[in-house]
């Protein structure tokens, strides 16, 4: 009996000297542990007396009580002395983080440039569906069925008859049947093809461009991308038409920019330029005059007006234009990438 009481008394005074909540444990299990010293004390109660036997053992649980109180309280201190310290190791003078900064998408950015420049030329900017009847994205486009342009566009479809469009020109048959020319439009906006490796990506952007009218030539329309090529690549860059093929089109061309990495001489210092391979020039867009069949299928008389047509891919733009090699970074969102465009 003397004992458990030198107990209590014992942890009261060590209790004191505890200043961390490892020491804490160390004393727990020092005293309440199954090993410690009530326990010890508990070994002497099944030789006792039976009336000695339940006040000594009622005793005990009040002692355990007891201790336990002193640790618990003692925890207690402790937990609210280090909240403290924390919060005096709280500097309110220190500079918040800011939150992060979102900026806008390179191939946004392009595409709203390259539609201000079209604006200011007098375009209007339009837009419509990507999900598209076989008859804007073909049809109307001079592509009969089992023509072989079909093949070469990797087309999703949808059904027999709706695809995802494949190219931003059905916008040039909407535009067409919707109003009467003169037109003048540009039509940003995505554009969907079976194809994916290190430079395709099933979906990428098109901005087209088109204009009808009487008497338009195809000096009109090397004027007209000229003046676009210099607003966004600058003043000094060339341009030259190269003959292609487009259904919708004829005649029809490719246009090459001078290398907007080397400016045209076709290598860097000594290293051949990794961007035009050696040829001093870059592809960016095609185009051509409307073709007579597109005119009559909406309406217009092909004996009256004449049109240019272009569409060109985005982030190819993009690229050439922020020297970007690698076009899954448009798709990876990678803030590191992104945030450089702020
Ligand atoms: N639609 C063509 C393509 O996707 C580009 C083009 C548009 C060519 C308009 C000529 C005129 O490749």
């Amino acid at each position: 009996m003397e004992s458990l009481d030198d107990l209590a008394r014992a942890c009261e005074e060590r209790r004191g000297q505890v200043s961390s909540l490892k020491d804490l444990e160390e004393l727990r299990v020092e005293f309440l542990g199954r090993k410690g010293r009530l326990a010890q004390c508990m070994l002497d109660l099944p030789g006792m007396s039976a009336e000695d036997k339940p006040t000594a053992g009622r005793k005990a649980n009040e002692i355990k009580a007891a201790l336990t109180e002193i640790i618990e309280g003692r925890e207690r201190e402790l937990a609210a002395a280090e909240a403290g310290a924390a919060l005096s190791r709280f500097d309110p003078t220190l500079p918040g983080r800011r939150p992060q900064q979102g900026s806008l998408h390179p191939v946004t950015l392009v595409t709203q440039e390259i539609c201000d420049v079209f604006a200011g030329l007098g375009f209007d900017v339009v837009s419509g569906p990507e999900v598209e009847s076989d008859w804007y994205n073909f049809e109307a486009l001079n592509i009969p069925p089992e023509h072989p342009a079909r093949d070469m566009q990797d087309t999703l479809y949808v059904s027999e008859s709706i695809v995802l469009r494949t190219h931003t020109s059905p916008l040039q048959v909407r535009t067409m049947l919707a109003r009467k020319p003169p037109v003048a439009v540009v039509a940003p906006g995505k554009v969907y093809r079976r194809d994916s490796d290190i430079t395709h990506t099933p979906m990428f952007h098109q901005i087209e461009g088109l204009l009808a009218d009487r008497k338009v030539s195809m000096g009109d329309l090397r004027g007209t991308l000229t003046a676009f090529v210099r607003a966004v690549f600058g003043a000094d860059t060339r341009v030259r038409f190269r003959p292609s093929f487009f259904p919708f089109t004829e005649p029809s061309a490719e246009v090459d920019i001078s290398c907007v990495l080397c400016g045209g001489k076709g290598h860097v210092g000594s290293e051949p330029c990794r961007v035009c391979k050696r040829t001093g020039w870059v592809e960016i867009l095609g185009c051509g005059m409307v073709d007579p069949n597109v005119f009559a299928a909406v309406g217009y008389d092909p004996e009256e007006i004449t049109g240019f047509a272009f569409g060109m891919g985005v982030e190819r733009v993009a690229m050439l234009k922020y020297g970007v090699n690698d076009l899954r970074m448009f798709f990876e969102n990678d803030v590191r990438f992104l945030e450089q465009f702020a």
